[in-house]
């Protein structure tokens, strides 16, 4: 039996969480799973490279050259089943996943969302939308999210949360950068080893 969860991440663009997931993999904050897919729907995203310069595999899916979303989501399952993975990390992934692709994985999907659900999220709040959205309303705290991913957008049961301040003068990119910092490369790696915890003692119970 395997040792360790093995674990898919899902990504769109820099993949500054994935690195985050890669550093706690290194340092020891993540050691009941072990990271061996980066699966992109964006072959020129830049966390395909941080995957490659960590030695982790990397696969890339792209929508456009699927008939439609279903055969897109078939093609993806067939990369993850092929490499038995067991969780899915989505790290910037920026595609919402039906409620089928869901039932594949159930309480075996997390997703990090920079706000603190539930407020800001949901369809059409991701990257610096949600910021903006933040910024816009004029709350004075906010954070990160780590929940588990349902047939809802952002409606999964909430695993983690970290609070940050917004400050006066804030930018949605610089309101991101601390969001990050401060929030979502630290309640992420946390969250992976929760989950990636509870699947080996369900194989052992
Ligand atoms: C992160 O801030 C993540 O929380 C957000 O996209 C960014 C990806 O950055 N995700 C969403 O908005 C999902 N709704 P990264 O590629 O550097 O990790």
């Amino acid at each position: 039996m395997e040792s360790k969860a093995r674990i898919a991440v899902l990504v769109s663009g820099g993949g500054t969480n994935l690195q985050a997931l890669i550093d706690a993999q290194n340092s020891g904050i993540i050691t009941s799973g072990e990271i061996v897919l980066v699966l992109s729907n964006n072959s020129s995203a830049y966390a395909l490279t941080r995957a490659e310069n960590a030695g982790i595999e990397t696969a890339v899916v792209l929508k456009k050259e699927c008939a439609d979303s279903a055969g897109f989501e078939r093609k993806m399952l067939d990369e993850l089943e092929k490499r038995k993975i067991d969780m899915i990390v989505l790290a910037g992934f920026m595609s919402i996943l039906s409620a089928d692709f869901v039932s594949h994985f159930p309480e075996r999907i997390i997703n990090v969302h920079p706000s603190l659900i539930p407020s800001f999220c949901g369809e059409g709040f991701y990257g610096l939308r949600v910021h903006r959205a933040a910024l816009d309303y004029g709350v004075k705290v906010t954070g990160a999210t780590v929940h588990y991913v349902n047939e809802i957008p952002d409606g999964g049961r909430i695993i983690l949360q970290k609070a940050v301040s917004v400050e006066e003068g804030d930018t949605p990119e610089i309101l991101q950068k601390r969001v990050m910092e401060q929030a979502e490369w630290i309640i992420l790696p946390r969250a992976a080893e929760l989950v990636a915890a509870r699947i080996l003692n369900e194989r052992t119970a």
